[in-house]
């Protein structure tokens, strides 16, 4: 079996490498995203396997299709950028669900410290064998209120890192679970100290925060996003920032990254002037989708997604395959017992 893994990364070789030499599957990477652009690199393979930021629209779906491409295989959780409607009845969409909630949780919380407690400033001072104080007073996230946007497997292991350090956990979930305070987006928002994003996006969720919901927000809110960039209006954000609303942001992704993100510009002028101008400001704090980013998820994403391949073509159904038969994508009324179609 032979699959084309675009947007190749060194850290992503060993792990496909090995786990696809157990289980006789060969993989050919590739540096380039999947686009129009560059689909026909997919040709004499039978299956695709893709990260965040490809692109696997229509017109790429129906070019894979033409090759005889017969799966694509996400190495991640989210998948808006696959459509996967259209994917329906052409080719079959796998993802890997789950590989370390950890990791993004344990990211959310290094973001959200290292900006209340200025380490990021702090760092580059006591290089440079400066060691005033000046301008690093923090404050204790013990007692602070916390609003977690979606509950689901990220979003509770964030819940209990936040428990540990005596916060107060409120939360809103479109479908909320057991053991966690739920409350209205509304109230989420007037009540939160610090807000961070862990649903998926979804034209529902699309721009979550944005010009209405940053004005609902407590003065000084640090709004923490480890999801996906879109759910953040990055204008608004821009602008609550300005008016000295927003009292920080810690963003691992950001709406326009897949321009910008994991590749390497410096000693080049960036086109994104709200990018630029964002990364200007002391109480913003970047991280170029890196949450995942654990010795022991790329083992796991590496390890499932081959499992995912292996069952897809030995057994011919995948448990986590992104069924559309019924119109809900996560919720197959054929409960995985064979293929979507
Ligand atoms: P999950 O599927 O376990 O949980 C998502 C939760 O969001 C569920 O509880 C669901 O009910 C809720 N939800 C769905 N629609 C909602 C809505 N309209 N409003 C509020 N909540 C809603 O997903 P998991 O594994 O916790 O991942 C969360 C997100 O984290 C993923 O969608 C992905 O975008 C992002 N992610 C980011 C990574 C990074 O490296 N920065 C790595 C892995 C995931």
């Amino acid at each position: 079996m032979k699959a084309a893994l675009f947007d190749a990364k060194p850290y992503d070789i060993p792990g496909f490498d090995k786990y696809g030499a157990l289980r006789g599957i060969e993989f050919k990477y590739y540096e380039t995203k999947l686009n129009e652009d560059t689909v026909s690199l997919a040709q004499g393979a039978d299956a695709v396997c893709v990260f965040v930021n490809d692109t696997v629209n229509a017109a790429v779906i129906d070019k894979l299709t033409e090759y005889g491409v017969k799966a694509v295989a996400l190495r991640c959780a989210g998948y808006n950028n696959v459509d996967v409607e259209h994917a329906f009845g052409k080719i079959h969409v796998m993802r890997v669900p789950a590989y370390s909630p950890y990791a993004v949780a344990e990211h959310a919380m290094a973001l959200l410290l290292t900006s209340v407690r200025r380490i990021h400033k702090a760092y580059i001072r006591t290089k440079d064998f400066n060691f005033s104080l000046n301008g690093l007073t923090g404050f204790n996230l013990h007692g602070k209120t916390v609003g977690v946007v979606g509950t689901g497997r990220i979003g509770r292991v964030f819940i209990d890192i936040c428990r540990g350090f005596g916060m107060r956990v409120i939360a809103y979930d479109k479908f909320p679970g057991e053991g966690i305070d739920y409350v209205t987006l509304d109230e989420l928002f007037a009540e939160s100290d610090i807000i961070s994003l862990h649903c998926p996006l979804t034209e529902e969720t699309r721009h979550l925060v944005n010009r209405d919901s940053v004005a609902k927000m407590k003065k000084g809110v640090v709004i923490i996003n480890t999801s996906r960039g879109a759910l953040i209006d990055s204008e608004a954000l821009l602008d609550g920032i300005k008016e000295r609303k927003i009292g920080a942001a810690c963003l691992d992704v950001y709406e326009e990254e897949s321009d910008v993100f994991f590749r390497d510009f410096s000693g080049h002028i960036v086109e994104d002037d709200t990018l630029a101008r964002l990364m200007t400001m002391p109480n913003v704090l970047v991280t170029s989708h890196q949450a995942f980013l654990t010795e022991e998820a790329l083992d796991n994403i590496a390890a499932a997604t081959v499992d995912n391949l292996t069952a897809f073509f030995g057994e011919g159904v995948c448990p986590n395959e992104l069924c559309y038969r019924c119109g809900r994508i996560e919720e197959c009324r054929r409960g995985r017992k064979e293929k979507c179609f």
